[in-house]
């Protein structure tokens, strides 16, 4: 078996492509990535006795079919991911997020390689209480430049589909929370994480204390990706990952058990969403995937990483 990873050095894919050998021994893993986020680190140490092949690719300038020939499944999570910085540039994200996801699913098609492409939800902008994958259309309101070139992307997937017969499953993860090689700190839970261990308030949207959002732990994640490449779940749909539905003030109160005096300090963000919402991962759950991460757990391992910071900068340990 031939596995391709695209944007394999992120957060996700750093933990992915240590994972996924012990599901598929044997299997080759093509790692793509253009280096932009910089995480040389990622490739550190990888598990010996592993067929690993790294490209130092751009999904929007070089030609995927270079590195799709004869693989079976390509897991497309090349993006640029920052939401908050999506606002200033808006193209770049639309360019990369959009065209570069289609240039991977057009040769995708071409090459007979099923598609497993990483959508958010952030895609969600809901006026109910909970969301689920067959909404109402205007449900579809994504807040950021970022979640909105995801969304058209997944269109642009089940067009080629449609033209090319690609085969593909799209996954809206929640937020992220939980270690990786190469992980970063520009989501939510990671972000307080760092701060919480600096002694500095947290930075919460003036909005956003009681809503509720989705979370995934990335145990979780990557856990549900080997899931569809084990039961082959490329049938063209979209599927919810999500592990917890949580308020900031939950979040804040889990950081709080570790570093108790974690102060929070209110920011205005042009992302501001007024609705509590929780996003439903029944469908996946039906398919027969449950998720078993504890967002307590994930926090506690993250604030424990950094516990030596805490230790010399602010003396406010007591892990
Ligand atoms: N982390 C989350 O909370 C989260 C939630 C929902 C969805 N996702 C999606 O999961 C995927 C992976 O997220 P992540 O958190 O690992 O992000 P990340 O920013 O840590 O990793 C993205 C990787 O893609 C690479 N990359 C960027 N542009 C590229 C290009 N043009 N060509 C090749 N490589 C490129 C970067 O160098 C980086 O290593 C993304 O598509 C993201 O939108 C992430």
């Amino acid at each position: 078996m031939k596995i391709v990873i695209t944007g394999a050095l992120g957060h996700i894919g750093s933990r992915l492509i240590r994972t996924l050998p012990e599901r598929f021994p044997g299997a080759t893993f093509v790692l793509v990535d253009n280096m932009s986020a910089q995480r040389y680190c990622s490739l550190f140490d990888l598990p010996t006795g592993v067929d690993y092949r790294f490209v130092e690719a751009d999904v929007l300038t070089d030609d995927p079919a270079d590195w799709l020939e004869g693989a079976d499944v390509c897991v497309h999570l090349a993006a640029i991911t920052d939401a908050t910085s999506s606002f200033d540039r808006p193209e770049e994200v639309e360019a990369v997020n959009l065209t570069g996801a289609e240039r991977v699913a057009r040769a995708c098609a071409a090459n007979d390689v099923a598609m497993l492409f990483l959508s958010t939800t952030s895609v969600y902008g809901p006026q109910g209480d909970e969301v689920d994958e067959e909404c109402d259309e205007s449900e579809l309101a994504p807040q950021s430049p970022y979640a909105q070139a995801k969304l058209r992307a997944e269109r642009r997937l089940a067009k080629i589909a449609e033209e090319d017969g690609l085969r593909y499953v799209i996954f809206r993860f929640g937020t992220i929370f939980g270690v990786s090689p190469g992980m970063r700190f520009h989501t939510a839970v990671n972000k307080f994480c760092w701060l919480a261990s600096l002694g500095k308030p947290l930075t919460v949207w003036r909005t956003a204390y009681e809503q509720r959002r989705p979370y995934l732990d990335l145990e979780d994640g990557v856990r549900a990706i080997a899931f569809a490449i084990e039961g082959d779940l490329f049938d063209n749909s979209v599927y919810n990952v999500v592990t917890a539905n949580l308020t900031v003030r939950d979040i804040v109160e889990m950081i709080r058990t570790s570093i108790p005096d974690t102060e929070v300090g209110y920011v205005d963000t042009e992302i501001m969403n007024q609705h509590s919402y929780s996003v439903s991962a029944v469908r996946i759950s039906g398919r027969g995937f449950y998720p078993q991460g504890d967002p307590r757990a994930g926090i506690h391992r993250t604030l424990e990483l950094l516990k030596g910071v805490r230790t010399t900068s602010t003396q406010k340990a007591i892990i």
